[in-house]
């Protein structure tokens, strides 16, 4: 990997935390169980087979003789599984005690940021790094809104019209469009970049539907490095293409679709040795497994029935799946959540294997109004289909007049999110309807990208632009089936 123009005492301090993360990371193929090293001088984002990798790492955990708000880490020399009762008990107080608002980290940057982002926070099953590599806005933290019929509160009338529509008591909605960039893609990108840093890339590129590269865009410009988005032209909602512009990305559009630039930014960060972004990248997956154990901790630790989410290039199904087994593995949780992960009827490749029980592996030309997700060919197919495995879950698809009828209730509430992020709710809807989800489980739905970022989309023309003569009578009749005048 090329460097920066940096010095060589930094370049040493580089190498000895690069070694030290060597020695307690591996990457395994999905496919065939290959490992590599965690860290090598040329990065590897797949294996000779063709199959995507995953981040094993050696869990420390707290040791049981420590008080504990004192931990100590100590080693697991047995396998995940292994885990003696009271683990789950230590990590939550680790957590928790990490939880506590401090309004002054800005102040004191250095010794705050890890426990303020909501990924770093849980940073020992994340990526066990010196914390002064770390690139932190900080993210996460997002808002965790009770909807349902039955849990949404006082005063959330408005609310609870979403767990009316799912037809559910206990609902929740965690808005990840609350993130620093407006998207959940910000999880993975700490990480991702925090990567980049530490093996002192000169360079870094994603291609995107307009999340991740609005995501990388701004990382990449807050660590100063330069940074090349490849977006499928005509394809990305103007507010996304608007971030990555603003944030100084060289941003390059390609004639095709995401399909096609995904291709093309694979091949080229290979031969111009730049560091690739995408989720193929397996350390964006480890940052966004920080949804799965923020949502647990907003919960009590208290393991929702469902987790129901959008799904495109499906690396937040894999993320979300593998949050859910560590957690379950280290006594954190119960039980492991089932999985739903809801696709555009249009871009369906994940909802088509499923219904073939993953015997083969579908492939589609995408089309749908959600352009986040219009993706045909899934770059973590194989590790979204062991977290739906693995959780005994479910992969459902929906219309875009359902996404576009979710949206307005999600909008309607004063929530409001981005079309994509509508497939949660069309999903938990339909499956309700369906009696696969029962209408007394807990559930949780992610909704993934800011309302924001795409603006322009279910909003119907008439109502962004119906400008009134400047009186009094004009006004009256505005309003006049309103309210009563
Ligand atoms: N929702 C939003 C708002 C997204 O931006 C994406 C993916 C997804 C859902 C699907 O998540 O790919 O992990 O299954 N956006 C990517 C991007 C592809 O380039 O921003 P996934």
């Amino acid at each position: 990997m090329g460097t920066n123009p940096t010095d060589l005492q930094s370049n040493q301090s580089n190498s000895s935390a690069l070694k030290q993360l060597a020695s307690v990371i591996v990457l395994r193929c999905v496919e065939c169980a290959s490992l590599y090293p965690g860290v090598s001088d040329q990065p590897r984002y797949r294996c000779d087979c063709g199959g995507v990798l995953d981040v094993e790492a050696k869990i420390h955990h707290p040791t049981q003789q420590e008080p504990a708000l004192q931990v100590r880490f100590e080693a697991l020399t047995a396998s995940e599984t292994d885990v003696w009762p009271l683990a789950g008990i230590k990590w939550r107080q680790l957590f928790d005690k990490r939880s506590a608002q401090s309004p002054t980290w800005s102040i004191n940057i250095d010794q705050q940021l890890p426990d303020k982002s909501g990924v770093w926070r849980y940073r020992e099953m994340i990526l066990p790094i010196p914390e002064q590599y770390i690139v932190s806005r900080p993210e996460g933290n997002t808002g965790l809104y009770p909807v349902g019929r039955e849990n949404c509160g006082n005063h959330r009338a408005g609310h609870r019209q979403i767990g009316r529509y799912a037809g559910l008591d206990h609902l929740f909605l965690k808005h990840e469009g609350e993130n620093p960039t407006g998207s959940f893609k910000d999880r993975g990108m700490t990480v991702g970049v925090t990567m980049a840093n530490l093996l002192g890339a000169r360079a870094v590129a994603c291609a995107s539907t307009g999340n991740t590269s609005a995501s990388l865009a701004s990382y990449a410009a807050q660590l100063g490095l330069p940074c090349i988005v490849f977006l499928p032209a005509t394809h990305v909602a103007r507010g996304k293409l608007a971030q990555s512009l603003a944030y100084s990305a060289t941003t390059i559009q390609i004639e095709g679709d995401f399909d096609n630039a995904m291709r093309l930014v694979e091949q080229a960060c290979n031969e111009l040795d730049i560091y690739l972004l995408n989720s193929l990248n397996p350390f964006r997956i480890e940052g966004q497994k920080a949804i799965g154990f923020e949502l647990l901790q907003q919960l009590d630790w208290e393991a929702p029935d469902w987790l129901v989410l959008p799904a495109g290039n499906l690396g937040n199904t894999s993320a979300i799946g593998k949050a859910f087994r560590q957690a379950y593995q280290l006594g954190l949780i119960a039980h492991m959540p089932r999985i739903a992960a809801i696709q555009a009827s249009g871009a369906n490749p994940f909802f088509r294997s499923f219904m073939n029980g993953f015997s083969r592996r579908e492939h589609v030309q995408a089309q749908t109004i959600a352009t986040a997700i219009k993706i045909g060919d899934p770059v973590s197919y194989s590790r979204a289909r062991q977290a739906i495995e693995e959780s005994n879950g479910i992969v459902e698809e929906v219309t875009d007049e359902e996404i576009l009828a979710a949206k307005s209730v999600i909008d309607r509430s004063g929530i409001g999110c981005e079309p994509a992020s509508a497939a949660t709710l069309a999903g938990a809807h339909k499956l309700v309807e369906r009696g696969i989800i029962k209408r007394e489980e807990r559930v949780v739905g992610i909704l993934t990208g800011n309302l924001l970022k795409d603006s322009q989309t279910g909003i119907p023309q008439d109502k962004q632009d119906n400008a009134i003569t400047a009186n009094i009578t004009a006004v009256k009749r505005a309003l006049a089936n309103k309210i009563s005048l």
